[in-house]
């Protein structure tokens, strides 16, 4: 059976990109693969959290991924820093890695660029993601676009490990959609949606009430020409318009595109279609938050089959390297 395993930070609010660009794929591949869903809350410390807030926001999370429709009958879903194999990796994975490799990554460019200080966690977080993925002989991991740079590196870390050390680790491959891989903000269609972002109207949290994310999608900025047509360089934010619709719907962006000649109505369909895909998400979350003890049962159990089989990947990597067994 295939194995899939992805991750998704606790902070800030489940939104579109999210949902669209990783979780909804997650959703449908439990139903044929080896399932393991991470709530990666040891990245998140890359950035100073208040702890109590913190807190809540990783089971919040988790309750977020089950009312997306991640089944804990049918996948495996865990809290990060309740396995601490990932920790133990992460530090033979920043001993694989070159600094030079890690200084070219784009996020970190991001993150870091015009920052007084950053954390050395941020430096080192595609180790910590690269040794998320290994640990499980993952063979895909399905994310957004914005994660393919991390996913050619967690290869090549684990490519030159096996080329050293022998044979450790499995290879994975990325899984990135087609359409809505990458979701752009509404306000500013050349930059992706993103909770960090500093302007909430151009990012629609899935828990957001209908009328809010009708309004912002009104809202979202378009182009002068007035011809509704799917081209990503030339018309971003039309174009982010008709993927959204395309996903709600099921059809191509550009079939999409055919039944339209005025942004108006374009955004009012595209508007309900949000709104309808994100009402099931909705109505399951305000369920599962009346019962947060459940929750934390499922993610214990979670921690317990995501141990058994990172504990066994960790002693092969600790043995091929070379560490006196325990
Ligand atoms: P994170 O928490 O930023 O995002 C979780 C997932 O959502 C996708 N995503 C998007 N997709 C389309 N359009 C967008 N605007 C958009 N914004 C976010 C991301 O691509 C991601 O798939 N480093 C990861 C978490 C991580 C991880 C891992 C992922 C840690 N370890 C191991 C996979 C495997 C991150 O910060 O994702």
């Amino acid at each position: 059976m295939t194995r899939v395993f992805s991750g998704i930070q606790p902070t800030g609010d489940l939104q579109l990109g999210n949902y669209l660009g990783a979780v909804r794929h997650w959703v449908e591949v439990q139903e044929t693969a080896d399932a393991i869903f991470c709530v990666v809350d040891l990245h998140a410390l890359t950035f100073a959290q208040d702890p109590a807030l913190f807190r809540a926001a990783t089971i919040r999370k988790a309750t977020e991924l089950m009312a997306a429709g991640l089944d804990p009958d049918r996948c495996t879903i865990f809290v990060q820093s309740h396995v601490p194999a990932h920790a133990e990796l992460a530090w033979l994975m920043e001993c694989t890695a070159a600094f030079g490799e890690l200084r070219r990554m784009t996020q970190f460019k991001e993150k870091s660029e015009g920052q007084d200080s950053v954390s050395a966690g941020v430096f080192a977080y595609p180790c910590l993601m690269a040794a998320d993925i290994l640990l499980y002989d993952t063979d895909e991991v399905p994310v957004g676009e914005d994660q393919r740079q991390h996913l050619e590196l967690t290869r090549d870390l684990a490519l030159r490990w096996n080329s050293r050390y022998g044979d450790t680790f499995v290879i994975p491959k990325p899984v990135i959609a087609g359409v809505a891989a990458r979701v752009m903000d509404l306000q500013e269609p050349t930059a992706k949606m993103s909770k960090s972002r500093p302007n909430p109207q151009g990012r629609i949290d899935a828990l957001d009430p209908p009328a809010e994310i009708t309004r912002k999608i009104k809202r979202a900025v378009t182009d002068a020409d007035g011809e509704v047509r799917y081209d990503r360089a030339a018309k971003p934010g039309v174009s982010n318009l008709l993927e959204l619709l395309a996903v709600a719907r099921n059809v191509s962006p550009q079939s999409a595109a055919d039944h339209y000649s005025q942004y108006g109505p374009l955004k009012t369909d595209t508007a309900e279609a949000v709104v309808e895909l994100l009402r099931p998400f909705q109505e399951r979350f305000a369920a599962l938050s009346g019962d947060p003890g459940y929750v934390r049962e499922v993610l214990a159990k979670g921690a317990g089959k995501a141990t058994a089989i990172a504990e066994t990947v960790l002693r092969r990597a600790r043995e091929s390297i070379g560490l006196v067994p325990r």
